[in-house]
């Protein structure tokens, strides 16, 4: 087997949570006055939650202050995990679950590497919690992709080097994070565009194959 441990992004790569981040921002944005559409919101991808709002601040006029931007981002959040409660098993693809089940199968270790504070409601949301052999997620990290942190943890989770993992990544950041951490990577959606990957998948399952 080419690796031990398979580290898995969490939004845009197991589950699509990307319509409630939009919908979310899109509030906070539209009571600020700042626009905003789904092609800025696909550059919050892999990016923490402040982050992304100093994003969106760029077009922002005025001046803001940290206490104004804690509160913006704690409002977002709010209406975010409420969107999340629409979230049932039923969001799993059964092809993602089935990968899974396939890959486990084999002995690989399965791990959750993602920006997100909300990892864990997520994945119970989706019928998944304790499924993993790890999750490192936005609460056991100082800085977000593209630094490794994040996937560095994982590795260290399921006590294994990182050169025998392998991450699979929906976003760039993402993929650069993977590489910075001596990890190599597979890329799924709109990270297959900025050619860094070591694996290109069309499909969640062809990862059977990348795994061989
Ligand atoms: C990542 C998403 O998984 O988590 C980003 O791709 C998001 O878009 C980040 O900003 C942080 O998420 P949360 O749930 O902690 O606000
Ligand atoms: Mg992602």
């Amino acid at each position: 087997m080419r690796y031990k441990a398979v580290i898995f992004d969490l939004d845009g790569v197991i589950c699509h949570t990307d319509k409630y981040h939009y919908l979310a921002w899109k509030q906070v944005a539209d009571e600020l006055g700042i626009y905003f559409d789904e092609e800025i919101n696909n550059r919050l991808r892999g990016v923490s939650r402040m982050e992304s709002f100093e994003i969106i601040l760029e077009r922002y006029e005025g001046v803001m202050s940290g206490e104004e931007k804690l509160r913006y981002t704690v409002e977002k959040n709010e209406v975010y995990k409420k969107l999340l409660k629409n979230m049932s098993p039923e969001d799993l693809p059964a092809e993602v679950k089935e990968t899974l089940d396939a890959l486990r199968e084999r002995g690989l270790k399965l791990a959750i590497g993602s920006s997100s504070k909300n990892a864990g409601f997520i994945l119970e949301r989706l019928g998944l919690g304790g499924y993993f052999d790890a999750v490192s997620d936005g609460n056991n990290i100082t800085n977000s992709k593209p630094d490794p942190e994040v996937f560095v943890k994982a590795a260290q989770f399921v006590g294994e080097k990182p050169e025998d993992c392998l991450v699979v990544e929906d976003a760039k950041a993402g993929l650069e994070a993977a590489i910075a951490g001596g990890m190599e990577c597979a890329a799924v959606g709109d990270a297959v565009l900025s050619g860094l990957a070591t694996w290109n998948l069309n499909t969640f399952s062809e990862l059977r194959e990348v795994v061989e």
